[in-house]
């Protein structure tokens, strides 16, 4: 859609608006607070390394509704604390409104409280950006095949000029950004988020108080990289914000979200895309200050070894591009709000390395990044099989150069570089002495230590000390019928070794493919595997399939035979579970 029709949308919600009562001729808001311009270049410098209060104000339908109580100021203390000189604020509006077209009506309460936020985070000396989140999929979906435009157009227009007053007279230290990932899959929905980032600029204009002031953070279609470098337009030469582009990265997909099996990461291809894709859009835009407003590999579904060499890239990497970046987290991925603990220590010293240069260059471990492997290794953990005997064990690691200084136990226990472990240039070889003080053959399944492994320079790497063998079901069978798939079913399981999966694979009752049967064409370790959270999950008592997984085996009309594979990725580490339909047994 062209601008001449946006100019159209515009002047119709002015003259519907001027019917009844009207958005647009509501006198601009006057501030008596000063504010003290800042470019969009320096903000987004400044915020950088920021973090994200997710699955709060944009939980649905209303903060708290998920799996974070409502924030509260000790949280931003402690993000603050941290290290962290950022913070964006999800909001999701959808579920606030108490009026309809033409001036859509947010809940002054609403307002208020997203409002005190904002200032709960400000007078932690934070740069905020706040915005409109699940909005783009619950009511702003330009890709809807019945998407009403007008509609999205007016509401979009109307939510922000209410947003946009209430923060009208907040300080330089909080900038705006339109809307949060907007589906878009054609160059023509390219077109509509450009739409909706002017409509944006226009409330805020329209708004009055500090908001033509503000810097904005102006996004592509889904807040993609790749998008928003193809379809992006530059605001139109009268905006008078300072703007920045914002945008996500996920990617690879697979590794990220845990899908087919992916639980490894770090050939050289990898690396490389990382880099081509980071780079690709600074090419776009090199003039332009440039936010990943999200990023995440997750301590609770990736890797450890994996997860550390792909932030350490991420970081690196960005902060070459000058590129700042913002972690996204959900309240169960980093930050433990109610403790005020970082689940992932080492990916929190990584992230803190963003605004340090020159790039302090950091040992990591090693695992396996070969997709056609057909077992996974990891040094981030010494593993030994209950029944096996305890050996030396030789960790590779990326040294680039760094010296081991030391080893130490957790309860503070140095390590001897001679009788305890040695180093040579790639790898660090503990000694069974030292581990049979951890590990024997007719030891019990646990984890047993962690060592803390110390450079000349960069983060520190921990090493835990487990000790596996196959996990225990409670029950192996269930009949899946339409009845029990309507939620999801969490069947009891005793951990020997670390309380997680790796992957699960799904199969029909002769061993093929149950979905996902392109998974065939992918390694060992992938081929039938399902994605996390889509069809599976898990928690420190129980392996769960979700409803959609139990559902696609009672559709199938066969028994199934599900994998639960656990770490290490080796033979022996994986239990069935025989989910039989109502209509054919096992067994005819
Ligand atoms: C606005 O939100 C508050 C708090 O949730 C609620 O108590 C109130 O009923 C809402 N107002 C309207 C008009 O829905
Ligand atoms: C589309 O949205 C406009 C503005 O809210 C509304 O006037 C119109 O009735 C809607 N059209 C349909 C087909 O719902
Ligand atoms: C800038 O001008 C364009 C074209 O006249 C108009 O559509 C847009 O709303 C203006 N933007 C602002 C922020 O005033
Ligand atoms: C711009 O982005 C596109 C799409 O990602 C990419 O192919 C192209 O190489 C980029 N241009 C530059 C100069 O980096
Ligand atoms: C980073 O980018 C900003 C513009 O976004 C520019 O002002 C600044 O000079 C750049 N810094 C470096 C080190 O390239
Ligand atoms: C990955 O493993 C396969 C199968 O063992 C082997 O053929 C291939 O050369 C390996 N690739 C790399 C990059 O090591
Ligand atoms: C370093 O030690 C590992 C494990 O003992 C060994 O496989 C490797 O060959 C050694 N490398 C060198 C250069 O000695
Ligand atoms: C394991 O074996 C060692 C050596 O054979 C023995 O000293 C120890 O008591 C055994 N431990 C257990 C738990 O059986
Ligand atoms: C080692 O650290 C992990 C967290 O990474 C923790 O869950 C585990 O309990 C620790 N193990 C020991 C023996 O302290
Ligand atoms: C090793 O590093 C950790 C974390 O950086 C630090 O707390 C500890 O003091 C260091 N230990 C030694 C012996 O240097
Ligand atoms: C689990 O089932 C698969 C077939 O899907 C089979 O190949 C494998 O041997 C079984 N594993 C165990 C531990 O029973
Ligand atoms: C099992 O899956 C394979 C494909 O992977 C298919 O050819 C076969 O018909 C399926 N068997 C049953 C009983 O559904």
């Amino acid at each position: 859609m062209t601008a001449a029709v946006l100019a159209l949308v515009l002047l119709s919600t002015t003259t519907a608006a001027t019917a009844t009562t009207t958005t647009t001729t509501i006198p601009p808001v006057q501030c008596t607070t000063a504010f003290t311009d800042v470019s969009a270049a320096d903000f987004v410098a400044r915020l950088n390394p920021g973090w994200n209060l997710g699955n709060t104000l944009e939980a649905s339908p209303d903060e708290g509704s998920w799996n974070n109580a409502k924030v509260t100021p000790p949280v931003f203390e402690t993000v603050r604390k941290s290290g962290f000189n950022g913070v964006r604020i999800p909001v999701t509006y959808a579920d606030h409104y108490v009026g309809g077209s033409p001036d859509w009506a947010i809940n002054a309460t609403w307002l208020q409280r997203v409002s005190d936020v904002v200032d709960m985070a400000t007078a932690q000396g934070f740069y905020v950006v706040t915005n409109m989140h699940h909005d783009s999929w619950k009511w702003a979906d330009v890709t809807q095949s019945d998407a009403n435009l007008t509609m999205i157009h007016e509401k979009f227009y109307a939510s922000w000029l209410q947003i946009a007053r209430t923060l009208a007279c907040k300080p330089s230290t909080v900038a705006l950004e339109p809307i949060n990932e907007p589906p878009a899959t054609t160059p023509e929905h390219g077109e509509q988020i450009n739409i909706l980032n002017q409509l944006f600029l226009k409330a805020l204009a329209d708004a009055g108080g500090h908001n033509a002031r503000r810097v904005v953070t102006l996004v592509g279609g889904g807040e993609d990289g790749q998008k928003t470098a193809e379809w992006f337009k530059r605001p139109t030469a009268n905006t008078t914000n300072p703007w920045a582009i914002q945008y996500h990265y996920y990617s690879p997909y697979n590794f990220i979200f845990s899908a087919w099996g992916k639980s490894i990461w770090g050939s050289a291809d990898e690396e490389a895309a990382l880099v081509a894709d980071l780079s690709a859009v600074r090419g776009n835009f090199s003039d332009v200050p440039l936010l990943m407003g999200e990023f995440s590999a997750s301590q609770v579904n990736c890797e450890a070894s994996a997860r550390w060499r792909y932030t350490d890239l991420l970081v690196k990497t960005a902060r070459e591009l000058n590129t700042s970046i913002m972690l996204w987290d959900n309240g169960l991925d980093n930050l433990d709000r109610p403790a005020g603990k970082w689940r992932d220590p080492t990916s929190l010293a990584l992230i803190l390395q963003s605004t340090t240069m020159p790039p302090p260059k950091n040992s990591l471990p090693l695992g396996t990044t070969n997709d056609s492997a057909t077992t996974q290794s990891s040094s981030a953990y010494i593993f030994q099989r209950v029944g096996e005997p305890t050996t030396a064990q030789a960790l590779p690691f990326l040294f680039n150069g760094n010296a081991v200084t030391s080893i130490v136990t957790s309860d503070s226990k140095l390590l001897s570089p001679t009788a305890d472990y040695a180093v040579n240039s790639s790898h660090i070889l503990f000694s069974a002495s030292f581990l049979g003080g951890y590990l024997a053959p007719n030891g019990t399944a646990g984890r047993k230590a962690n060592l803390t492994v110390n450079f000349s320079q960069g983060v520190s790497i921990p090493i835990e000390i487990v000790q596996w063998d196959t996990p225990v079901l409670a029950s192996t069978t269930s009949v899946a019928t339409a009845a029990s798939a309507a939620s999801d079913l969490a069947i009891p399981i005793t951990y020997k070794g670390l309380p997680k999966l790796a992957a699960v694979r799904m199969a029909n009752n002769t061993g093929g493919y149950l979905i996902d049967t392109w998974t065939q064409w992918l390694g060992p370790l992938q081929q039938g595997r399902v994605t996390y959270s889509n069809q599976y999950n898990f928690d420190d008592t129980h392996v769960i399939l979700t409803a959609s997984a139990l559902g696609e085996v009672v559709t199938s009309l066969e028994p199934a035979v599900v994998t639960f594979e656990f770490y290490p990725r080796v033979p022996g580490n994986a239990v069935n579970y025989t989910l039989t339909v109502e209509s054919k047994s096992i067994f005819v």
